[in-house]
């Protein structure tokens, strides 16, 4: 049986009145859990039930890959790094690069994440004094693009750390406006393009300079960091080490995958403290009480259970990737429906987070939802912020940990409060934002 479906006319006239995200939520109530928007030889199937999530990610996932849908990131960003990379490469490299990533793997960064916690605490300590506005998504992006560059690169200068983040942030508007538009060839000097070769220029030259100054020093000597961690590791099979080009690529990988992404959460959290009060004054006595007006220590992380609550509701109201897609490689059935090879199946942890059927209250900010006893009784794919099964995001233990960090960290000592008029406009834009960003006074406590 053909799924409901929409024509390319309809389509674009909603997406252009509407906006992606919310002509998106309008067809769900339409067309119920599974529809299809065709988009000249292009069929995109949208399923939003967690039976779907768990069907296309782990059921059924040999007859999905990262193919067409990925093609764009692939070729101007990632290269063969994780997030685009398939069959035997993908099971090799995420074998590889597994341990970095596994919660005793990443508490190596902890200590870089509490000291830049502390110094953003020193900046806003004179921000607070200034009583100024500033933009919190930008104050987040600072201090993601600095603990990622730190986690992957020792980058201390910032400098280098301001160039690195500009540049990759260039690749990755430039591959966001292809998905979206008919684009020139690369070889077309326009301004763009000129832009982003001269972005991605940069970028690969920073790397490579970087190898080759570690090749040249003895190994004793390197620092303790991703890429050191990287340049060491053999493949169990072939007992060979990663290509320079693949180590830049899954380089790339993790700043692109991680940065933007981390950044974005940390500032719908703070959106979502201002606009629930309520919620504040609980995560403050939780602060208090345990941390008593000091930095956190790793271990105390155990003893601050509301505030990771607070990180989990975040990021199922406001998941920073809204969308994810898998390409269909062979023909299939999802929910009674026909999955021909080629549709882009898209998953959306935006509008599974908010299924009538599983939330109660889907709306409604409440990191109640998140004690033990309820993340118990969950569907096991009703909640995929991070995407589900064999192709889970790697980093997931590394960024629940810096938000854990940042927010217990920042908020101790610091509330910042919107405009009394404020009104969020959320949109996609690659990754869920705010089309009217967030500014906020800084008060201190
Ligand atoms: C709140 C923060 C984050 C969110 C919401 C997030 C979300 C996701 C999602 C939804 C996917 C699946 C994407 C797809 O299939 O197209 C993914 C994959 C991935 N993420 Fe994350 N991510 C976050 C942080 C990070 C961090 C900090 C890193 C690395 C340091 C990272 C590295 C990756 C990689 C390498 C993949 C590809 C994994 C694979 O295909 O095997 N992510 N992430």
């Amino acid at each position: 049986m053909q799924a409901p479906s929409i024509g390319v006319v309809r389509f674009m006239r909603g997406v252009r009145a509407r906006g992606f995200l919310d002509f998106i939520g309008e067809l769900w109530g339409e067309l119920g859990d599974v529809f299809q928007v065709r988009v000249g030889p292009k069929t995109l199937l949208f399923a939003m039930h967690p039976d779907a999530v768990e069907h296309v990610s782990v059921t059924q996932r040999q007859r999905y890959e990262k193919q067409a849908s990925y093609e764009a990131v692939r070729q101007y960003l990632t290269g063969q790094g994780l997030v685009a990379s398939n069959g035997e490469l993908w099971r090799r490299q995420r074998k590889l690069l597994a341990p970095f990533f596994t919660p005793k793997g990443i508490q190596a960064y902890a200590e870089l994440m509490i000291r830049d916690g502390a110094r953003v605490l020193e900046r806003w300590q004179q921000l607070s004094k200034d009583g100024k506005e500033v933009e919190i998504a930008e104050e987040m992006a600072a201090v993601t693009a600095s603990i990622i560059l730190k986690a992957m690169f020792s980058s201390e200068t910032m400098e280098s750390i301001e160039q690195m983040k500009s540049a990759v942030e260039t690749m990755v508007a430039f591959v966001s406006a292809r998905l979206t538009s008919f684009p020139l060839p690369l070889w077309v000097p326009t301004a763009g393009n000129r832009k982003y070769v001269a972005a991605r220029d940069l970028v690969h030259s920073a790397i490579s300079a970087l190898i080759a100054k570690r090749r040249a020093a003895p190994e004793a000597g390197w620092p303790d960091d991703l890429l050191s961690r990287l340049m060491r590791a053999k493949d169990e099979e072939t007992g060979q080490p990663m290509s320079e080009i693949l180590l830049r690529d899954e380089s790339i990988t993790a700043f692109f995958a991680g940065h933007e992404t981390t950044a974005r959460t940390m500032t719908f959290a703070w959106y979502a403290l201002a606009a629930n009060p309520q919620v504040t004054a609980r995560l403050h006595e939780e602060l208090d009480r345990v941390l008593g007006g000091q930095l956190p220590t790793v271990e105390q992380l155990r003893s601050l259970p509301y505030t990771l609550q607070v990180v989990k509701e975040t990021l199922r109201l406001y998941p920073a990737a809204p969308f994810y897609a898998r390409d269909a490689v062979s023909a299939d059935t999802l929910q009674g429906f026909d999955v021909k090879p080629g549709t882009a199946v898209m998953l959306s942890p935006y509008y599974t987070h908010r299924h009538p059927k599983f939330w109660t209250d889907p709306g409604v900010f409440d990191p109640e939802r998140w004690t033990r006893e309820r993340e118990a009784t969950l569907h096991g794919h009703q909640y995929h912020p991070f995407a589900a099964g064999p192709r889970i995001c790697i980093g997931n233990n590394f960024s629940v940990l810096e938000s854990h960090l940042l927010l217990a960290i920042l908020a101790s000592k610091f509330t910042p409060r919107l405009r009394a008029d404020y009104q969020p406009r959320w949109e996609m834009q690659g990754v869920l934002s705010l089309a009217n960003g967030l500014p906020m006074t800084i008060a201190a406590r």
